[in-house]
């Protein structure tokens, strides 16, 4: 499949033209598009062949990434992150017209964490969760978008369930607590551990990342994924279930 990459300058889409040069999941590159200094310096500039985009450039470019895709019609998959209501709403619209996965995590291990996560919380009602995220001293956010997302999926299966951040000072533990806690230390690239805990017994699920490769990974699986997709918004979740 021939991908084009958009974004491809930076850190990320330099992750992506590595993997799509090694061929990984039967990839090639279509072009490097990159505003400050791919082949091309902006989507529209290229009129070459394409099997499917892969975005990592910026949550600002999502109606420049869905216009070109659906023009062309091409599968386009969103990689950005921190996108607005707006934004969100522009690539709903898209999915109308053109085959788009969008996640806020493109590693597929985090896809199977949130799976067992709702597998384990369904099979245990009244359990105490915790949620410990770990990341490198440089790292903007906490918690992290996908300790959220994970918090989520213990919401999906227990709706009475609601985040507490950190914990200071005499706080008696509320049932439906989900306990969130942040570690930013040296270099991780990002652990997430979710205790699922009874009096009786805990089951501790953990996910590390062990490079930046691992997103790029996931986006060219997904990529592969939706070429000869119909139009729709499809995410991890749906190709999870279809290698079911
Ligand atoms: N979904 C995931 O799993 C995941 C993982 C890592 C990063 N991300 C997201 O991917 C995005 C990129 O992350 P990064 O660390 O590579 O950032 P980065 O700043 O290193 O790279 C972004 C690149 O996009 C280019 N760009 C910006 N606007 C452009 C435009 N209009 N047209 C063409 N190119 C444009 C920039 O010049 C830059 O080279 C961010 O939104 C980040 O949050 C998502």
């Amino acid at each position: 499949m021939k991908v084009l990459i958009n974004g491809a300058a930076g850190r990320m889409g330099k992750e992506v033209v590595k993997l799509c040069e090694e061929g990984f999941a039967s990839s090639s590159v279509a072009a490097k598009i990159d505003k400050i200094g791919g082949e091309y310096l902006s989507l529209d500039a290229f009129s070459g062949e394409a099997d499917v985009i892969v975005d990592f450039s910026h949550h600002t470019c999502a109606s420049e990434v869905c216009d070109y895709a659906v023009k062309r019609n091409i599968p386009v998959v969103i990689a950005t992150t921190g996108h607005t209501e707006e934004e969100k709403a522009i690539i709903k619209s898209a999915a109308e017209k053109t085959a788009i996965f969008y996640s806020g995590n493109m590693s597929v291990g985090i896809a199977v964490l949130r799976k067992l996560v709702k597998a384990a919380v369904a099979a245990f009602p009244s359990a105490n969760v915790e949620i410990v995220e770990t990341h490198h001293n440089r790292k903007l956010d906490a918690p992290s978008g996908t300790a959220l997302m994970l918090a989520d999926s213990v919401k999906a299966v227990r709706p009475d369930a609601y985040e507490v951040y950190g914990r200071e000072g005499q706080s008696k533990r509320d049932p439906n607590e989900i306990g969130m806690h942040s570690l930013r230390y040296g270099n991780i690239v990002g652990i997430h551990e979710v205790f699922i805990s009874t009096d009786a017994e805990t089951i501790t699920l953990k996910h590390e990342a062990h490079s930046r490769a691992v997103f790029a990974e996931g986006a060219l699986v997904a990529a592969g994924y939706m070429v000869g997709k119909k139009s729709g918004l499809y995410a991890m979740e749906d190709l999870l279930r279809d290698k079911e």
